[in-house]
């Protein structure tokens, strides 16, 4: 829909998360006019839901090299090494920006940064507040810098595409805004660059500890303006996610790994420690190695989960380290001092995104990707504990430079064309609300922790069905769903998925969170490589 409203800016952020706040504060305090744009609050999002910490080398005798190697290890040979030493070597310095930014850690007897341990770390480096709310506490400190500022936002605004000139580079996004006074409806904000921010796709799947608002719209506009996505097939599970019923659906409750950090067990029914003998580090192996354990002997048991015993941490210790994660479980009737956790892998973090060079740059000129949403190559195919609000954090700081520098040597301001165009790709068939769930079934039964050929191939048979669909509905007969948050989010889904699952299938190994029942090994001679997708514009 052609935009009813415009409004001009530097740069428009899209997303509030750590990434996309912290880009915005950094631009605006660069001189630039700087605009945020997020799909709900400016505190929604998965930022505020990251319990475990922030990994960096902060502690004593702890180094970027040794950083470095454990976030090698968890992403099994497909990290981009020099992309993981700018996030281990600038992470310790971007997190004490972020204390200065108004931040507050909890703190330890002697005085420092409480540090903790996590899977696949091998020191004590994950910092954290409020015991188990990290995520919370930084999204609280951005939001009241970006509000004490008085920056430009702009709530409730779904993006729908990028904006580009004749000669293909950014010239901003349109918008769909509900109910936020003069900016109400379809309309745009004009800027030579875009960062988008917009967080994982972690609803794609049935199970997950995303919230609801995660429904790939940055890669999906990515892939709609023709940039290259990358590593999409690597969707991490997270190994320990409340059990509530082989029917829950949406939005689950995380019980954080800094809960193994601090000492707890994975047991079975009969309270045997399975993860002993699989690997050196037990309880906190990589995450994928974890994940993999529990629903193998999920598998051998016939259960539905597996239970996370703390008990041994006592009352005191569980209301002072871990207030959210004991109020959570006592909410659905677990007490976590007197009986084990029941606990399930549920989709966690999307590994892969819209591809990017170390400053942040995709591959259509002004675009620029950070957080959840990026594939800047630091999590390989696995991303290792709590590296990615350090990403958010480094690579946000990164991208504001380099929007600054090209304002400064004017070549960002140079290209942007009057008037601006609206990209040329024929209008989208949206999908009804309702396919959101089909689609998440679809892909939890054929893409979800065990994959193999059979299963992604049904699963693209369901997608592609749904697609047809609505693309008949809306070339034969001229319907299709009424624009809105719900049919844009159902359509953006059903836009990753196919993607999502196409390069799953292609993917004939196992490696990382990656796992295929039909290729249990891991295959360095023909897959040591990464699957970059574009799409055409004009036929997206
Ligand atoms: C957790 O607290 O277990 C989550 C940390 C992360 O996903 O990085």
């Amino acid at each position: 829909p052609a935009p009813g409203w415009a409004i001009a800016a530097d740069v428009v952020v899209v997303g509030s998360g750590v990434a996309g706040l912290t880009a915005a504060l950094r631009c605006e305090a660069a001189g630039l006019r700087t605009v945020v744009v997020t799909k709900a609050r400016l505190d929604d999002g998965s930022t505020r839901w990251a319990q475990g910490g922030i990994a960096a080398a902060l502690g004593e005798g702890d180094t970027p090299e040794q950083h470095l190697d454990d976030t090698l290890v968890a992403g099994a040979g497909l990290c981009d090494e020099e992309a993981v030493r700018i996030l281990v070597t600038e992470g310790p310095d971007a997190v004490r920006r972020l204390i200065e930014t108004g931040a507050h850690f909890d703190e330890s007897a002697e005085g420092g940064l409480a540090l903790t341990r996590e899977g696949g770390h091998h020191r004590r480096r994950i910092a954290h507040a409020g015991g188990d709310a990290t995520g919370a506490e930084i999204s609280r400190a951005l939001v009241e810098a970006v509000r004490a500022r008085g920056m430009r936002t702009i709530e409730n605004a779904l993006v729908l595409d990028l904006l580009t000139d004749a000669d293909g580079r950014t010239a901003g996004v349109t918008l769909h805004v509900m109910g936020e006074g003069q900016h109400d409806g379809v309309g745009a904000v004009h800027a030579p660059a875009v960062v988008l921010a917009t967080g994982g796709m972690g609803q794609v799947f049935s199970a997950t500890t995303n919230p609801s608002v995660s429904t790939g719209d940055g890669v999906a506009l990515a892939l709609r303006a023709g940039a290259e996505v990358s590593d999409l097939e690597f969707v991490q599970f997270h190994p320990t996610v409340l059990f509530l019923g082989p029917d829950a659906e949406g939005q689950q409750p995380l019980v954080s790994e800094a809960v193994r950090g601090e000492g707890a067990h994975l047991v079975d029914a009969d309270g045997v420690r399975f993860m002993r003998g699989q690997h050196e580090l037990a309880e906190l192996a990589p995450r994928d190695i974890v994940a993999k354990g529990i629903t193998r002997r999920m598998q051998e048991r016939d259960a539905e989960h597996m239970y996370l015993d703390a008990r041994h941490f006592g009352a005191e210790m569980w209301e002072h380290r871990f207030p959210t994660i004991l109020a959570a479980c006592r909410a659905h009737g677990i007490d976590p001092v007197t009986e084990p956790i029941p606990v399930a892998p549920a989709a966690h973090y999307a590994s892969g995104g819209v591809r990017t060079d170390a400053r942040g740059r995709t591959t259509v000129p002004g675009l620029y990707a950070c957080g959840e949403v990026a594939c800047t190559g630091v999590h390989g195919a696995n991303r290792l504990a709590s590296n990615s609000l350090l990403e958010g954090l480094v690579y946000a700081e990164r991208i504001a430079a380099d929007i600054a520098a090209g304002h400064a040597d004017g070549t960002l301001h140079a290209r942007v064309p009057a008037p601006l165009q609206q990209p040329a790709h024929p209008a989208h068939p949206l999908l009804p609300p309702e396919s959101r769930l089909t689609i998440q079934r679809i892909m939890t039964d054929g893409a979800g922790v065990l994959r193999s050929a059979d299963s992604l191939t049904r699963a693209a048979d369901q997608l592609l069905h749904l697609h047809t669909e609505a693309r008949e509905a809306l070339h034969e007969n001229g319907k299709t769903s009424e624009p809105g948050v719900d049919t844009w989010e159902a359509t953006n889904l059903l836009c990753v998925a196919r993607v999502l699952v196409a390069a799953a299938a292609r993917r004939e190994e196992t490696r990382g969170c990656h796992w295929r029942e039909d290729h249990a090994d891991r295959d360095d001679t023909t897959w040591r490589r990464h699957i970059v997708v574009r799409l055409n514009p004009d036929r997206s």
